[in-house]
């Protein structure tokens, strides 16, 4: 199936860049990827032909697989992660920095002939609608085919995507090699040889990344993090807009009336949850759609309003836990065309994972190819087990949600999972204030072995692990990004997870959410009433919509409580990371922190 010659392209930068990785790599070929499903079809059968996946049951799961993956290599490595400015205050003291020079010359080595006995992949790729005014294109060059199917769906790639970029457009090249070069007689894998040679590196002024040694979704699917935040956030700064790591999604009103709201939660606090959550029947005539689980590029449109696209095509998302109880829409979603990455295999050739039914099968394959039971001691499908799905297959996907020049965003939320101290839902008093309240985005460690128990962990905007540059200065650019808008979202605050003095969850989450999310949205567009307390705009019980659901005045008035010392002594902990930001630290931070301490 090779296809080594373009002729679809005479990008000359391009074409000498690939040129020049062939050298490195020493491929055996080199396929340029035209995005079709004749292709796909063929890598998926000669991954099959050579173990790498399964098929799965056709009549169950239609054009389905499943991979499982080294043992070694199953999440992100923040530790090996790495921005390599020129300074190292660019990258700032949230980032991993290593000399440019040093870290090229580290990686040349490892690069050094690593495509021995493989196929290198050319994968143009476009994160947004193809062509779009918001869109940018990168070029992943990879050996691994297990990257190519996944960045199909997650992705648009293929050719239309050279045609946009023309013979001079501007592309991020983004190399990367799971660093596994077959010798005579070896068995081909899509996984490492040495997670341990692990390299995620983002040149930010260079625009390009380089990632060895991981097979990993987000190691080695390098359009998601690596490009459409770590290099898309620095661009935003030198462009003027702004990547997050934000789910879109619309409210759609029993009138007709359409709201588009973005949302930050740190990862594991229910962003694809939320981003298609559905109301409870009570609510009639209330529909949410969505545009995005994961990621929004944002920028001002020529109204002076935000706009967001999001720039991926399909789910990246934890299967755990996922049902037709709590997510229905992200079980269609993978009920067909679907990646499953460490999932349990079933005997009659479907998936399984811990959470997706009441009942759990008797015998199970699990995510390491062992006979499982409900009697085995571990879980049968990894914790972060994923599945890679079509955004279309999702049944309550916007019909706005390929729109080229986005949506208009009229609120934006922040949250994470506290048991304590912040409120259900809260209103910052103005963009700065709200500013804070992102900047100051704590979770609360779940697991002792996380850190201390219920210790917060600072999680800007929860951009920590994905901001490209020095968060000082990411908050300086939210502060300026006010400057050249005619009118700013309004920005909340959520907490889905407090709990009373028993430990029992004070909220019930999913659908329930809907409520606060209808406050959210009729203030957002100045329809909801609210009181003034010193956090900012809270909603009083008769502002809730509570048809089906039943919460008390008192029950609500615990969720709602807010302790003026306990939010004393916790500004200390703002401290924590201010200090350490604090020569980049713009001054409007510390001015919100004074306020807020007097109010208190
Ligand atoms: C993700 C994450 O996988 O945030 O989306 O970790
Ligand atoms: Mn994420």
């Amino acid at each position: 199936m090779s296809n080594q010659t373009p002729s679809s392209t005479s990008h000359k930068a391009l074409l000498k860049w690939v040129e020049k990785m062939v050298t490195l790599c020493e491929p055996e070929s080199i396929h340029w990827c035209d995005g079709s499903q004749q292709e796909a079809d063929s890598l998926f059968s000669m991954m099959v032909e050579k173990n790498t996946c399964i098929k799965l049951n056709e009549a169950k799961r239609p054009n389905s697989y499943l991979f499982r993956s080294d043992p070694r290599d199953v999440a992100r490595v923040e530790s090996k992660t790495f921005i390599c400015s020129q300074n190292k205050d660019g990258a700032g003291p949230t980032n991993n920095w290593e000399d440019p020079r040093e870290m090229r010359r580290k990686l040349k080595q490892l690069f050094n002939g690593c495509m021995h006995g493989r196929t290198m992949y050319v994968i143009p790729f476009s994160m947004g609608p193809v062509g779009g005014p918001i869109s940018k294109i990168g070029v992943e060059i990879t050996d691994s085919p297990y990257v190519v199917v996944n960045m199909r769906i997650m992705t648009r790639i293929g050719t239309p995507v050279l045609d946009v970029l023309g013979t001079d457009g501007f592309f991020v090249p983004c190399l990367h090699s799971v660093g596994c070069p077959l010798e005579e007689g070896d068995v081909d894998v899509p996984w490492p040889c040495n997670p341990e040679d692990t390299h995620i590196v983002h040149f930010p002024e260079e625009r390009t990344i380089v990632s060895y040694g991981s097979g990993y979704g987000g190691n080695a699917l390098l359009g998601k993090k690596c490009l459409a935040l770590r290099i898309a956030s620095t661009l935003a700064r030198d462009e003027g807009w702004m990547a997050e790591h934000m789910l879109i999604l619309g409210v759609e009103e029993p009138d007709g009336t359409k709201t588009y709201v973005t949302a930050a939660f740190p990862s594991a606090c229910g962003k694809t949850n939320f981003a298609m959550v559905i109301p409870p029947k009570e609510m009639e005539g209330y529909k949410v759609t969505c545009v995005g689980d994961d990621i929004a590029w944002i920028k001002p449109g020529p109204d002076g309003c935000l706009y967001a696209i999001n720039p991926e095509a399909g789910f990246f998302g934890v299967a755990p836990g996922t049902s037709f109880d709590t997510n229905p829409s992200a079980m269609t979603s993978c009920s067909k065309d679907t990646i499953f990455t460490n999932v349990a295999l079933t005997d009659d050739g479907d998936v399984w994972w811990e959470g997706m039914t009441k009942e759990t099968p008797a015998h199970l394959i699990d995510w390491k190819g062992n006979d499982w039971t409900p009697e085995s001691d571990t879980p049968s499908a990894h914790p972060n087990s994923r599945f890679t799905a079509p955004a279309a297959n999702c049944p309550v996907i916007d019909p706005d949600w390929e729109k080229p020049e986005g949506v208009r965003i009229h609120a934006m939320v922040f949250g994470g999972r506290r048991m304590s101290d912040v409120p259900l839902v809260s209103q910052a008093f103005n963009w700065g204030h709200g500013v804070y309240l992102g900047a100051t985005t704590g979770s609360e460690m779940t697991a002792a072995a996380e850190g201390t128990l219920g210790k917060v962990r600072r999680d800007p905007m929860a951009m920590l692990p994905f901001c490209g540059y020095h968060m000082g200065d990411y908050f300086r650019h939210w502060i300026k990004m006010q400057r050249n808008l005619a009118e700013t979202p309004r920005i909340f605050n959520v907490n889905w997870f407090r709990k009373d003095d028993e430990g029992k969850f004070l909220w019930p989450g999913f659908s329930d959410n809907m409520r606060p999310l209808r406050w959210i949205v009729e203030r957002a567009t100045g329809r909801a009433g609210a009181k003034e307390t010193p956090i900012g705009w809270m909603p009083r019980y008769s502002d809730i919509d509570w048809r089906g659901l039943d919460m008390s005045e008192e029950d609500f008035e615990k969720l709602m409580h807010i302790d003026r010392e306990r939010l004393r002594m916790q500004t200390l902990t703002h401290e924590e990371l201010f200090l350490k930001l604090h020569e980049h630290l713009p001054k409007e931070m510390i001015f919100q922190r004074e306020m807020l301490i007097s109010r208190l």
